[in-house]
């Protein structure tokens, strides 16, 4: 059985689709099997950042639509050996009950290690298609009060679902912080109520090579932030670093 972890923010843009496939695609170099599942009905950002826009023709809603069988949906992402993709629908209008996804995740869970369940910002619909069948949440956040309130908010929420939630402080930059012009790492934590489970330093080839589809290169910053948060999920106690690169 997968452990299923949901990747939410209270604020949009924090990172949740750009972290979930760089932890993912940490994970796979790992040998591990790993499923994105990309609840953000209408944007579907997913299949940019894992490659596979030229080559998605279903989606989870043709499965639980009986268009077409759950093997049909899942697309081995390009980037990376044992990374796959099952995208979201475009339709924004259809309202689909919260379990929906658990129902199928349920059936394909076998076929993996892990199933990132990749929310819209906020708790409306993706985020509680993207709770619901969760074991464990991700809240990804900036490290600003308007993304760690929105953060607390979020988590709180996905509290009532899910065993237990972590934070992942995104984009983060030494500098402001050794100046006190934003929270330090300590008091994000306080901020959202969450314990930590990793921070991934801000990285300018980020937008330009996951927004397009292509692999990251593995001296980059926030690789190396996925590859140290993929070995603790895997159980290794692996700390922080004294400092972050390009920060
Ligand atoms: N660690 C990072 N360093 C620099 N840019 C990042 C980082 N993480 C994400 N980004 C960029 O931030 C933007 C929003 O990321 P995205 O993953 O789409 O957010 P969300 O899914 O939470 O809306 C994207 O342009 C992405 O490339
Ligand atoms: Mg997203």
């Amino acid at each position: 059985m997968a452990k299923i972890i949901s990747f939410i923010s209270g604020k949009g843009g924090a990172g949740k689709s750009t972290t979930a496939a760089g932890v993912g695609a940490a994970l796979a170099k790992k040998g591990k099997r790993v499923l994105l599942v990309d609840c953000d009905i209408g944007f579907e950002n997913q299949s940019i950042i894992t490659g596979l826009c030229e080559s998605v023709v279903y989606n989870w809603e043709d499965v639980i639509s009986n268009r077409c069988k759950p093997a049909d949906a899942i697309y081995k992402s390009p980037l990376c050996e044992g990374l796959y993709l099952l995208p979201a629908p475009h339709d924004t209008d259809r309202q689909y009950p919260e379990g929906i996804l658990a129902d199928l995740l349920n059936i394909i869970s076998n076929n993996f290690d892990f199933i990132f369940t990749d929310s819209s910002a906020g708790v409306g619909e993706a985020f509680k298609l993207s709770v619901y069948p969760a074991d464990e949440a991700i809240l990804v956040c900036t490290d600003d009060a308007i993304c760690l309130r929105g953060g607390y908010f979020a988590a709180d929420r996905a509290l009532k679902a899910v065993k237990r939630a972590f934070l992942v402080l995104n984009c983060f930059k030494d500098y402001p912080v050794r100046h006190s012009l934003v929270p330090n790492i300590d008091e994000a934590m306080d901020e959202v109520c969450l314990p930590l489970m990793g921070v991934v330093p801000y990285d300018g080839s980020i937008s330009f090579r996951a927004g397009s589809g292509r692999t990251l290169f593995d001296s980059s910053a926030a690789v190396k932030a996925y590859d140290r948060i993929a070995d603790r999920l895997c159980g290794e106690n692996i700390p922080l670093p004294d400092s972050f690169e390009n920060g």
